[in-house]
């Protein structure tokens, strides 16, 4: 008889953003006609880069004719954005080799699929509170979990692991809490890793919103971390791609494990990915390429001022109106302090019938994020402003 995979009963029944769009369409049901403003997913409003957008109708062009149609691309990912890649990399003081790239559909089925290359026995470290993929794709593999608490205490960055991991997620600029890991942070965990075997597989996505010059925006600015470190990142937050679908995965040659000499784990990645994966969308492909070029990254860093900027209209709205608030000084989410005890659901509720503001309850990100609101700043100028008004005329700050 075949059985169903025992972990599905382990999460929760849906991926926590559905539960808050359930939510937001339940109040939309019941009040029809009022506006709500949607500062919950953090999903990019502004259009697509001039750059990318000629570079993408060029590309469609291509498949127009006989000529010069292609079907599948190389499957690592095109050579040219790989090595644009490379290059990217090589301007902020890191080198790597185009054959260290993996091109993906983006940053979240790398971060749920990259454990496959690892045994099933391997103990997994999450902070908490944590993007939820981490967490749901390792217990949904049956992995064993260990939770670093990110809490107002430690600045939402998590000390060491207190036992030992094997694998171990980071994410800086975080998701949810907005907190950024300094160097010497991440030397710490280097030098875990390093010490202890252990691979670090680090999300980079928010890295484009880093706005504190001594901060690292790569883990691989850390010395010595291409030998214990997989870097995830993603075209999403950075050109707008989260409907497009783009990113990386850095596999380093001289990443190793105890019983993996450098080289093997790229190579079952490339196992792994030409096996079970096509490759990106060619059209996405060549609006990467243009994303990396130097036109093409002198608009995206414009539109990630606009987002924030919008950071910051919430980050000192809130902070006006008496909320305490942490993060949106490096990242594009706030992580607001609930007031007066309220749970985040209980505060998510007043939000969105009060001011009608759709927000992230902080508890959908782990036991540590209860208590706690995630606000995206992903959103058009007069939406967050607006928003930003009604909850400060609409809701009690203590
Ligand atoms: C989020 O809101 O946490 C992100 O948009 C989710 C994602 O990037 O997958």
């Amino acid at each position: 008889m075949v059985k169903v995979n025992p972990h599905y009963a382990e999460v929760s029944e849906n991926y926590m953003f559905l539960d808050v769009v359930k939510r937001a369409r339940a109040f939309t049901e019941k009040n029809p006609g009022v506006k709500i403003l949607k500062l919950a997913i953090g999903n990019t409003t502004e259009p697509l880069v001039p750059s990318v957008v000629a570079a993408m109708h060029a590309s469609v062009d291509k498949l127009a004719a006989r000529e010069s149609y292609t079907g599948y691309g190389d499957e690592q990912g095109n050579t040219d954005l790989r090595q644009a890649v490379a290059t990217w990399y090589g301007a902020r003081g890191v080198t790597l080799d185009a054959s260290e790239v993996f091109i993906s559909d983006g940053a979240k089925p790398d971060c749920a699929n990259i454990v496959s290359i690892f045994s099933d026995e391997s103990i997994v470290a999450i902070q908490d509170p944590v993007y939820p993929v981490y967490r749901d794709a390792n217990t949904i593999g049956g992995r064993r979990i260990v939770y670093m608490a990110a809490t107002e205490a430690n600045g939402f960055v998590p000390a060491l692991p207190s036992e030992h991991a094997d694998i171990i997620f980071l994410c800086s600029p975080n998701n949810p809490t907005g907190a950024v890991m300094t160097r010497e942070q991440l030397q710490a965990f280097v030098d875990y890793a390093l010490a202890n075997k252990s691979v670090i597989i680090f999300d980079a996505a928010y890295s484009e919103y880093i706005r504190d010059a001594n901060i690292p925006r790569s883990i691989y600015e850390i010395p010595r971390a291409v030998e214990c470190a997989i870097e995830i990142q993603s075209f999403s937050k950075a050109a707008g791609f989260t409907g497009v679908r783009l990113g990386w995965t850095i596999v380093p040659q001289a990443l190793a494990t105890e019983d993996a000499a450098a080289g093997a784990l790229n190579k079952y990645w490339h196992r792994r990915q030409s096996t079970m994966f096509n490759g990106a969308s060619n059209i996405a492909q060549e609006g990467g390429l243009a994303a990396l070029s130097p036109q093409g990254q002198k608009e995206t860093h414009e539109q990630v001022d606009y987002y924030m900027e919008n950071a910051r209209v919430i980050r000192e709205g809130l902070t006006k109106a008496g909320f305490t608030v942490f993060g949106g000084e490096s990242a594009p989410y706030i992580w607001l302090k609930c007031p007066a005890g309220l749970s985040s659901w209980q505060f998510f509720d007043q939000i969105l019938e009060k001011a009608h503001v759709v927000t992230t309850p902080g508890s959908g990100f782990g036991g540590n994020g209860e208590g706690y609101m995630r606000v995206s700043a992903f959103g058009h100028r007069e939406d967050i402003e607006e928003a930003v008004r009604s909850i400060a005329a609409n809701l009690k700050a203590v």
